[in-house]
């Protein structure tokens, strides 16, 4: 069975998503054993809680670096079994620390289609914001493997959205989210699952 742990830091939409898919039977042998916030007010910790899964706020404030806090996160991941660590609206850049600990094992979801709209303060809203005074035509999400950069990782899942006539950051947002980013993320988790090397 493939563990994962998934990092939150906010409303927990796409943790929804990986857990109605895995109520639904779709993330092949894959479970969620832990979901991890660094902020204790996130909604997330309640979709946690209502599915009986297992929570801890680990929070970067309550370390003396990010180094430190990187290691204590990875110690707490490595002893519930985590063999793939999900970044769900998870908004910590986490320090190369963490990364080696779990090189190749780690998956992020973008809501745009990389390498558009990606790096250094694209999160969020900011992200349509920026499609949106592009004028792209089409934007939607990708899932990636997390390595040391910004979202430079390889590419593991896209899927496209249209972007329509009179669309504000918010509606393009829920859009990409709805029609994007809670379809893939799932999906790249199952397959993932079905790879001997990520266990
Ligand atoms: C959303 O902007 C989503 O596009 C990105 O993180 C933000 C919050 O997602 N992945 P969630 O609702 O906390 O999953």
């Amino acid at each position: 069975m493939l563990k994962i742990a998934v990092l939150v830091s906010g409303g927990g939409t796409n943790l929804q998503a990986i857990i109605d898919a895995q109520n639904a039977g779709g993330l092949g042998d894959a479970r969620i054993e832990l979901v991890v916030s660094n902020k204790d007010d996130a909604y997330a910790l309640m979709r946690a809680k209502e599915a009986g899964i297992p929570s801890k706020v680990i929070r970067p404030k309550d370390f003396p670096d990010k180094d430190l806090y990187g290691a204590a996160l990875a110690r707490e991941l490595k002893e519930c079994g985590t063999g793939l660590v999900v970044l769900a609206g998870f908004l910590v850049v986490l320090p190369p620390v963490f990364i080696d600990e779990f090189a190749g094992k780690i998956i992020n979801i973008h809501p745009s289609l990389i390498p558009s709209f990606c790096g250094e303060g694209f999160y969020g809203l900011k992200v349509h914001e920026a499609a949106l005074s592009r004028g792209v035509k089409i934007t939607g999400a990708t899932v990636h493997f997390v390595d040391k950069g910004c979202d430079t990782g390889p590419i593991i899942m896209q899927k496209a959205v249209e972007v329509l006539e009179g669309d504000t950051p918010e509606v393009l947002q829920r859009r990409v989210m709805e029609q994007a980013e809670w379809v893939i993320l799932p999906a790249a988790i199952k397959k993932l699952a079905e790879r001997e090397e990520i266990r």
